[in-house]
């Protein structure tokens, strides 16, 4: 893990919960926008080709477990227990740890993918960094989605939100706010109740910090990266999220 990067509990020592905060079946939807976009953008079809895809920020793997019938995939994250939970649901993918700024595998792909976490980059040299990684690990029209959860003056971030999540040992409670308006990070404040094997339950605080960057700072990061950047539309009040796929395709 690089030095600067915040350690959030929910993805190590909570990763063993995470399909009870997210599971794999709440993905089909995204994994299918996800789906119809990268074949809308390489040169040929499922029909044609398996694609070679690298997604970096796995996480629990949930989206990846809906595409790996089509294509062939390796996946990485900054969390090791994060990569063990996806191993578990992705046996077929190789699974290697690394930061997205800086990763360098001696490996081309067909495609680079960057779901959610992209969310984690918090300022705007991480996503060029992020991006120089994606090119990096393309030739020219090699495909790069990303997809952010917010994008400033897009996605309402309201001062007062909280979401509510239960499953069989933890419930939690999500509360997300924009503490200053005027630079680019909001915080996500998670409170998780485990419930224990003796029947009480624990009470645990985790704050995550997400970037919120205009949509021409994204577009303009990923031109400067080498690629001719664009944008796609899916529907954010099916799958969450922004409700944009920034693209790229290699130059
Ligand atoms: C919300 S989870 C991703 C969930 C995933 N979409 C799924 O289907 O399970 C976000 C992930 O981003 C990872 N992450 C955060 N910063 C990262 C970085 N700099 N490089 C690689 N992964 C990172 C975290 O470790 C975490 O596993």
């Amino acid at each position: 893990m690089s030095d600067d990067s915040p350690s959030y509990r929910m993805y190590n020592e909570f990763a063993h919960l995470w399909q009870q905060i997210s599971a794999p079946e709440d993905y089909a939807e995204e994994a299918a926008e996800l789906r119809e976009a990268l074949f809308d953008m390489l040169p040929d079809g499922p029909d044609a080709y398996r694609p070679k895809v690298l997604e970096m920020g796995v996480g629990g793997g949930n989206s990846l477990s809906h595409l790996t019938d089509f294509m062939d995939a390796v996946a990485t994250d900054l969390s090791a227990e994060m990569l063990e939970i996806s191993r578990a649901v992705n046996p077929s993918v190789q699974h290697i740890v690394g930061d997205m700024r800086d990763l360098r595998l001696e490996q081309e792909f067909d495609a680079v993918v960057i779901l959610d976490a992209i969310s984690y980059m918090l300022t705007q040299d991480d996503l060029r960094r992020t991006f120089e990684t994606a090119r990096a690990h393309l030739s020219p029209g090699g495909v790069f989605i990303a997809g952010p959860d917010w994008l400033q003056g897009i996605t309402p971030v309201p001062n007062l939100s909280c979401k509510l999540g239960k499953a069989s040992d933890l419930s939690y409670a999500e509360y997300v706010h924009d503490p200053d308006p005027s630079d680019t990070e909001i915080e996500l404040i998670f409170n998780f109740f485990i419930t224990q094997p003796d029947g009480s339950v624990r009470v645990e605080e985790d704050r995550h910090r997400h970037g919120i960057f205009p949509l021409e700072t994204w577009l303009l990061t990923m031109r400067e990266a080498g690629f001719e950047s664009g944008t796609r539309r899916y529907p954010s009040d099916v799958i969450g999220g922004s409700g944009y796929y920034i693209t790229g395709i290699a130059i």
